[in-house]
C-alpha cells in the first residue's frame, strides 16, 4: 500500500458551495400539483440548506434561483415565482439577519419590480456585516451576462484611458465579476437530474467540484446534501498539478 496517500476524512468542508436549485416543477407535477407547489416546497429546503451550511462551517452559499432565461417561461409561472421570491424575501430576512447571515442578491436586479429592487436594498442594508454565512441569491442572473458586464467595465476604463489592454489578466477580469469578494465555488450541486450549468457561473466553476444528483429540490433533505459533502471529501483537487504533488504540499 501506498504510504503517501492519505483516505479522505469528512472534514474536508468546501468554503462555497454553489446550487442549481432544479426540479420542483416535476416534483410537482408527480403529485398532481401545480408547478408552483413545487416552488413552494423549495423555499423549505432552501431554509434546511442555509442551516445546514451555518452548522457545518462553510462560509459560503450560492443559490440558483432564477436565471435570466427563466423569463421564458408562461407568463403566469413567472409572476407567482416573482411573488413567491418577494414574500420569501419579507418572510425571512429577519431570521437570516439573526442567524448572522450576509444576504446578497446577485444578477441583473434592474430587471425585477421596483417593490422586489427596494425589499432587496433593505435586505442586503439590513445583514451587510453579518459574518456567520454569505448567502448569495442568484437572481436574473446568467454566467455570460455576469462575464459581460465584466467585459464592458474593463472596456470603459480603456476607453477613459486608466487601463491599458494589455494590462487586462484573468485576476482582474475575476476582480470585475459578481462575488468578487469571495472564494470561487469549490462545490457546485445540480439537483434534478440534468448534467448541465444552464448558465449559472460559467467562469467561477473552472475548478469547482461538480456534483450531480437525481433527487429533486424539495427532496433534497440534510442526508442528500450530507451525500454531496461526503463525496466532495473524498475527492482529490488538482488544479492542474499531479496526484504526487499534491500529497506533496500536504504534508508538507
Ligand atoms: C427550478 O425548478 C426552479 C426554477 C427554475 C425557478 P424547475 O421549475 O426548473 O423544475 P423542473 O426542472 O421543471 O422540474
Ligand atoms: C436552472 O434551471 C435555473 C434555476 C434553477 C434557477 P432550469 O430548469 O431553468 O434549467 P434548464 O432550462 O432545464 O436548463
Ligand atoms: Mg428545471
Amino acid at each position: 500500500m501506498q504510504d503517501n496517500i492519505k483516505p479522505a476524512t469528512t472534514s474536508n468542508i468546501p468554503k462555497h458551495v454553489a446550487i442549481i436549485m432544479d426540479g420542483n416543477g416535476r416534483w410537482a407535477q408527480k403529485k398532481g400539483s401545480p408547478r408552483i407547489a413545487g416552488h413552494k416546497a423549495g423555499v423549505e429546503t432552501v431554509r434546511s440548506v442555509i442551516q445546514a451550511c451555518a452548522e457545518k462551517g462553510i462560509e459560503v452559499l450560492t443559490l440558483f434561483a432564477f436565471s435570466s432565461e427563466n423569463w421564458r417561461r408562461p407568463e403566469k409561472e413567472v409572476s407567482l415565482l416573482m411573488g413567491l421570491f418577494l414574500a420569501a424575501l419579507q418572510r425571512e430576512v429577519k431570521k437570516l439577519h439573526k442567524n448572522d447571515v450576509r444576504l446578497k442578491i446577485v444578477g441583473d436586479v434592474t430587471a425585477f419590480d421596483k417593490k422586489i429592487q427596494e425589499q432587496i436594498i433593505k435586505s442586503e442594508e439590513l445583514t451587510k456585516n453579518n459574518k456567520r454565512l454569505v448567502l448569495n441569491i442568484a437572481a436574473n442572473y446568467g454566467g455570460q451576462w455576469d462575464i459581460t458586464q465584466a467585459v464592458k467595465a474593463l472596456a470603459k476604463k480603456v476607453e477613459t484611458g486608466s487601463l491599458k489592454s494589455d494590462e487586462i489578466t484573468s485576476d482582474l477580469i475575476s476582480q470585475h465579476l459578481s462575488m468578487n469578494d469571495l472564494p470561487e465555488p469549490d462545490l457546485f450541486i445540480r439537483t434534478g437530474g440534468e448534467q448541465r450549468i444552464s448558465n449559472f457561473l460559467i467562469w467561477q466553476l473552472a475548478y469547482s467540484e461538480l456534483y450531480f444528483t437525481d433527487t429533486l429540490w424539495p427532496d433534497f433533505d440534510r442526508d442528500a446534501f450530507d451525500l454531496a459533502l461526503q463525496s466532495f471529501a473524498g475527492r482529490q483537487r488538482r488544479f492542474g498539478h499531479t496526484g504526487e504533488q499534491i500529497e506533496k504540499m500536504k504534508n508538507a
